[in-house]
């Protein structure tokens, strides 16, 4: 089981163009087993889906029975007589992966049109919300507002492309959101792409998760502080990422799983 899952996060997926890389796979994969395990319930959303990297993801360790909304413009991709194949294309990768689409639980249009009814009419609360739309503040302030409101207790937010250089707005708009709460959301562990927020009740319960979850061992874990909070800061040595890069280019994926043990 935990070989399948690994195998189809440093194979399978490679196959998809798009932008989840094996840290941030690992700790969704890790943060998604911890609360099942934990029987906590809810929907799986992600804003931002692109080819469905990390929606196939989600759906695979969501399992059959799990719901997972995809929520994207799907405006990508302009054909010669007029047509969008990102949609298209997101399909035909689900039929690929053996994970086809569930059509009822798409939206296609603008996320910050969206009201919480929308999102919780098809999946109710959700227990883990991945935001990767839109990535100037408009965008980042209505998401974050919407997956604040459609959020289980025990909910966990994912926000994309935090302290990346190449789009200050989102690191903006994900400070102004845990600012604004009051205390009510906390940050809990960090990556070099990726920072991950819960209510604050649950901060220490899944900052420990992160630490004890064998599939994050290979990370330096970095103790920081945000906005007034402990967080694990997830370290991955460029050694490591360039030999990962290298062995994936040569076709080895199945052994570069390895270097991430
Ligand atoms: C960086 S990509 C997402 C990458 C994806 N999560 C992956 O794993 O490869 C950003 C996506 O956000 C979508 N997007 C941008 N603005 C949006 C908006 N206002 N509403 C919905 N989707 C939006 C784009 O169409 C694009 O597919």
């Amino acid at each position: 089981m935990r070989d399948d899952i690994r195998k189809f996060i440093f194979q399978d997926l490679r196959k998809i163009d798009g932008y989840i890389d094996p840290p941030d796979a690992l700790v969704f994969l890790s943060l998604l087993q911890f609360q099942a395990a934990s029987s906590f319930r809810g929907g799986i959303a992600e804003i931002g889906i692109y080819y469905g990297r990390s929606y196939f993801l989600l759906r695979r360790a969501a399992g059959p029975d799990g719901k997972v909304l995809a929520i994207d413009l799907f405006d990508m991709d302009e054909q010669p007589d007029g047509t969008l194949a990102q949609y298209q294309l997101f399909l035909d990768n689900g039929r690929k992966l053996g994970i086809p689409v569930d059509e009822n639980l798409v939206i296609r249009g603008d996320s910050t049109k969206l009201r919480v009814e929308d999102v919780t009419g098809k999946i109710g609360k959700v227990r883990f919300f991945s935001i990767d739309g839109g990535h100037m503040l408009h965008h980042v302030e209505a998401d974050s507002e919407l997956a604040g409101a459609a959020l289980a207790d025990c909910g966990i937010i994912a926000f994309d492309d935090t302290f990346n250089p190449a789009w200050p707005e989102v690191t903006v708009g994900v400070a102004d959101f845990l600012r604004a709460q009051q205390g009510l959301f906390t940050a809990f562990c960090m990556t070099k792409y990726k920072t991950y927020v819960c209510r604050s009740p649950f901060h220490d319960l899944y900052k420990q998760a992160i630490e004890q979850s064998p599939e994050l061992t290979a990370f330096d874990h970095q103790p920081t502080r945000f906005l007034g909070n402990d967080v694990v800061r997830l370290d991955n040595p460029v050694g490591r990422r360039i030999a990962y890069e290298l062995m994936s280019h040569a076709g080895l994926g199945r052994f570069s799983e390895r270097i991430y043990r």
